[in-house]
């Protein structure tokens, strides 16, 4: 077993699936030795990272695993569904489903600053999962989907943005596979556990979910409008061949309203800003050139079909000077 926080130097890197295969097996063997009889918790959100580790696991210790999967009520539509579907039907694991939605949405109501946001959001999601935690009997080890970015980007991105953590008597001993692989390294292996292709290529969604871009105080109207206008984005960006190809797209909607007209009559409803980059490292990023067609499409689709909306415009600011979320 590899200990420590730096990657060995003999370790190849991953790159086919036969690479992949004997990485699966080292570690299953290696988890089955760490782990024995005892039980191992899981926060399942459905990312590339927890996903993948979770199929390790189940292949390891099966029924030992206890994944836990909150639904915030920020997952993107259908995120719920997919999860159950694939871990819960699919591969009979241990799952704890958490419905946590009203919890979240009230200590969310009236807060518009961002990081106060992301700090409730954080804090919270803590708080159901200790609780969940404290509910299962035996557990002693906590797996954790940490990848090798997040270790040596320490001041990156995820470590960044993680809030708190569980208390003293919950410290479980670590249980972290993919801790010295790349974000290529770990869909080579979530492929190869026969994880669906939405779940190991799908692209980067922040922990806080839709919450950051439903801007602003949270209402639930207007968190709807930007689940479904994402759940249209998305489903043309697949239609046009755009998915894998472009590093991040998705809608947010600002707490403001503007004039329009719909039906002959005066509305008043929020535009929906669709946001689609490309970058590296996520640290710049460049404005996908998007198709005209497309776009109208996505535009008539997002006017059409969902509610409270009467606008859609296009984010064409690079980061610099933008981020690539609004919040
Ligand atoms: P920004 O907006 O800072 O985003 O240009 C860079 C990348 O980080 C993601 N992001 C987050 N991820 N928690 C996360 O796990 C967060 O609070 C968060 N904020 C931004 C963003 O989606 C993009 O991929």
């Amino acid at each position: 077993m590899v200990t420590g926080n730096v990657r060995p130097g003999t370790m190849e890197r991953i790159t086919t699936p036969a690479l992949a295969e004997s990485f699966i097996n080292e570690q299953v063997a290696d988890l089955k030795a760490q782990i024995g009889s005892k039980k191992v918790l899981l926060a399942l959100s459905g990312g590339v990272d927890s996903s993948v580790v979770a199929a390790l696991l189940i292949k390891a210790v099966g029924k030992q695993l206890v994944c836990v999967h909150v639904n915030h009520g920020l997952l993107r539509k259908g995120e719920p569904e997919e999860v159950i579907r694939v871990f819960r039907d699919e591969m009979d694991a241990n799952l704890v489903y958490v419905d946590a939605i009203d919890r979240f949405l009230d200590k969310l109501a009236g807060i518009s600053d961002p990081e106060q946001k992301r700090k409730i959001i954080g804090a919270e999601f803590i708080r159901v999962f200790e609780e969940e935690a404290r509910k299962q009997e035996g557990i002693e080890f906590l797996a954790q989907g940490t990848i090798y970015p997040d270790i040596i980007e320490s001041a990156g991105v995820k470590a960044h943005h993680n809030v708190g953590g569980l208390p003293e008597d919950l410290k479980f001993e670590l249980v972290e596979p993919l801790k010295f692989l790349y974000k290529d390294e770990v869909r080579m292996v979530g492929k190869q556990l026969g994880l669906p292709d939405n779940m190991v290529y799908r692209q980067p969604f922040p922990g806080p979910g839709l919450g950051v871009r439903c801007l602003g105080a949270i209402t639930r109207d207007r968190l709807e409008a930007v689940r479904e206008s994402d759940a249209i984005l998305r489903q043309e960006f697949a239609a046009a061949g755009l998915e894998g190809k472009v590093w991040q797209y998705f809608t947010a909607i600002p707490d403001f309203k503007s004039v329009g007209v719909r039906n002959n009559a005066r509305s008043w409803d929020w535009p929906v800003i669709i946001r689609a980059v490309n970058t590296k490292d996520a640290m710049t990023a460049t404005i996908e050139p998007m198709d005209w067609a497309v776009l109208n499409k996505i535009t008539a689709r997002i006017i059409a079909e969902v509610k409270n909306v009467n606008r859609v415009v296009y984010d064409l600011t690079p980061k610099p000077t933008g981020t690539i979320e609004w919040e």
